[in-house]
Order: C-alpha cells, then sequence, then structure tokens
C-alpha cells in the first residue's frame, strides 16, 4: 500500500509502546488512527498526546479477548472515521515462569490475548475490508519469540509462533482482495510491557508464576534498552509500502536465525534420497492441489 495518506488505521495496544508508536508514525504520514485498548487511564493520556501533535485520534476501550466488543469498536469507529483500511493487530502480554509449572490460566490469558486477540482483529475487520472493496494491509506483532522458544517463556512463544503462523496463512488468503498481510518481529522495544501482569483479569489470575518487584525490574532494565517504538513503526511504515511480509528490523538476530534454521534443515535426509517416494507423493500432491482448485471453484466460485 504505496498511498497511506488519508487512510484509517485500527490500532490495538495503541495507547503504549509499539502501538503508540505505530499510531504516531502512520498519523504523522496522514492516516486517521483509531487506538484501542484495555486501559482507560492510557487511552486518555495517548490520546491527548497524539491530539496534541495535530493526529486525527479516535480512543476506544476494548479487551481484545471480547469478540462481541471488537464488533461494536469497530461500528464505532467506522461511524467516527470511516472504513478501516489498516490494522494493526499490536496488544500483547507476557508473564514468565517455568513452564512447567504453569497452570490453565496462565496459558488462557497470553494465547487468549496474544493469539485470540489477533484472530478477533481479523475476524472482524477482513470480511468488512474486503466488503469495501478499498484493499488494505494488517500487521500482525508476534516477536522473535515466533522463532525460537524457551522453557521460561513456553506460552508466550507458543502465542507467538501461532500469530505467526495465522499470519503467513492469511497473507496467501488475502492477496486476492489486494488486502497485504505482514508480521512483525521484534527483539526488544522500549515498552512497558513489563508492567502488562497489571492488565490480567481477576478470572484469570491463577498462576504458576511468581512475578515481583525484582522481576519487574529486571525487564525493565532489559526493555529500556530496547528499539524507539517510532523507529519501529517507521519500520513498519515502509514495510507497509513495500508489502513485506516480515518485519525484523534487528540485525543481531542473524546468527540465531540462521542456526535455527540450520538445525531445521539438519534435520532433512540427503536431497536425492528416496527418489521413488519423493515423485509418488509430489503426484499425489498436484492431483489433490489440481481437485481441490476445482472443489472450490464449485464450493465459493472463482
Ligand atoms: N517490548 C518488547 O520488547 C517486545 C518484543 C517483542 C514483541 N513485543 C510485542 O509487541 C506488542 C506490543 O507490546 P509493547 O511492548 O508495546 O507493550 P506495552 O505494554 O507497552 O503495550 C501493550 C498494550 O496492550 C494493551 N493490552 C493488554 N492487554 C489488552 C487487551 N486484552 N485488550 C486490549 N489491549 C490490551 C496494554 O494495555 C498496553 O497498552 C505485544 O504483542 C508484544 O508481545 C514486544
Amino acid at each position: 500500500m504505496e498511498d497511506i495518506e488519508g487512510k484509517v488505521a485500527f490500532i490495538t495496544g495503541g495507547a503504549s509502546g509499539a502501538g503508540l508508536g505505530q499510531a504516531k508514525v502512520f498519523a504523522n504520514a496522514g492516516c486517521k488512527v483509531a487506538i484501542a485498548d484495555i486501559r482507560q487511564d492510557a487511552l486518555d493520556a495517548a490520546s491527548a498526546e497524539l491530539k496534541a501533535r495535530g493526529a486525527t485520534v479516535h480512543p476506544v476501550r476494548l479487551d481484545i479477548t471480547d469478540r462481541a466488543a471488537f464488533a461494536h469498536a469497530a461500528d464505532e469507529v467506522e461511524a467516527a472515521l470511516g472504513p478501516v483500511q489498516l490494522l494493526f493487530n499490536t496488544a500483547g502480554v507476557s508473564v514468565f515462569g517455568p513452564l512447567e509449572r504453569a497452570t490453565y490460566d496462565d496459558y488462557d490469558w497470553m494465547m487468549g490475548v496474544n493469539f485470540g486477540g489477533v484472530v478477533n482483529g481479523m475476524q472482524t475487520f477482513v470480511p468488512r475490508m474486503i466488503a469495501h472493496g478499498q484493499g488494505g494491509h494488517i500487521v500482525n506483532t508476534a516477536s522473535m519469540a515466533a522463532f525460537h522458544a524457551a522453557g521460561m517463556a513456553g506460552i508466550y512463544s507458543a502465542s507467538k509462533f501461532a500469530v505467526h503462523g495465522i499470519t503467513m496463512a492469511m497473507r496467501d488468503a488475502l492477496a486476492k482482495y489486494g488486502i497485504g498481510v505482514s508480521v512483525l518481529c521484534p527483539a526488544n522495544i522500549n515498552t512497558n510491557i513489563a508492567e502488562s501482569i497489571k492488565t490480567r483479569p481477576a478470572h484469570l489470575s491463577a498462576s504458576g508464576f511468581a512475578v515481583d518487584d525484582a522481576e519487574i525490574q529486571a525487564l525493565r532494565d532489559i526493555y529500556s534498552q530496547g528499539m524507539d517504538p517510532e523507529e519501529l513503526a517507521q519500520h513498519v511504515l515502509a514495510a507497509v509500502k513495500r508489502n513485506d511480509f516480515y518485519i525484523i528490523p534487528y540485525p543481531e538476530v542473524r546468527a540465531g536465525l540462521e542456526a535455527g534454521f540450520q538445525c531445521i534443515l539438519d534435520a532433512l535426509p540427503p536431497q536425492d534420497s528416496d527418489a521413488e517416494g519423493q515423485a509418488r507423493r509430489a503426484a499425489a500432491m498436484r492431483r489433490y492441489q489440481d481437485a481441490r482448485r476445482a472443489m472450490d471453484r464449485a464450493r465459493y466460485g472463482a
């Protein structure tokens, strides 16, 4: 999407950190921005800051795990600003601890916000974007944790692997509608995510992980050295204009990614082994894809 001017952007987590950075940068580029967040105080502050910079902003209080509320938020924003062409599923939360101690509440909270919130954003807006026919772009925020998983960040990583997967599939699904889809995989951003447990709802509060002031401070120390959210959002803007899939503006992650992908490649047998099996499986896949295309044309039209 080369022409950003005048577009409407809906940004979850838009009251803080990466989402607020996106609101600032896309407003500067001429967008009208809707910022959606679970925290009213943060929404008030962010919206005042954006207005002071001359932005057209519409704040909306939203828990992205609430599907009915998401639909209402979309209606409200469309009524205020017009159809949404840019969707940023940015809100996310994290809590870390030994995976074997995790509770169902730990799973439900992180999977619900980080993956479920992205799903709800796309379920809400994709049909609207297809219907208005103006094209658009969706940016889902994953993380470098979408490529590597460790025991202390297991559920967070699983939620981000899931965001990575659904985003890749959605890019394939939406290309024919002129809607681009990108996955943002930050390594470290200077944000307030160390405090995200403060947004954890009471009904999912039984955690297996101990979180105290010392842990929050240690996390703050790391994130305080992260990339500035506006600088990150400038990379997002450039990527949206070029329709890049991956947005990973961190040179330091190269060695880890290379080692990870090499490990996957090392698990494969030699390329020229099992020639007969390879040919049989490839032919079966081609037959299936041809049949599938014919069935889909009959079922869903072109
Ligand atoms: N900070 C980092 O280093 C880092 C690294 C990789 C990925 N990320 C990802 O970046 C994204 C943005 O996080 P951030 O670092 O800007 O943190 P942040 O805490 O500064 O901002 C996240 C915002 O999401 C909001 N939020 C939380 N739960 C919500 C819910 N249920 N409904 C609506 N809003 C909700 C919070 O109130 C907050 O304003 C997240 O998806 C996070 O996983 C962050």
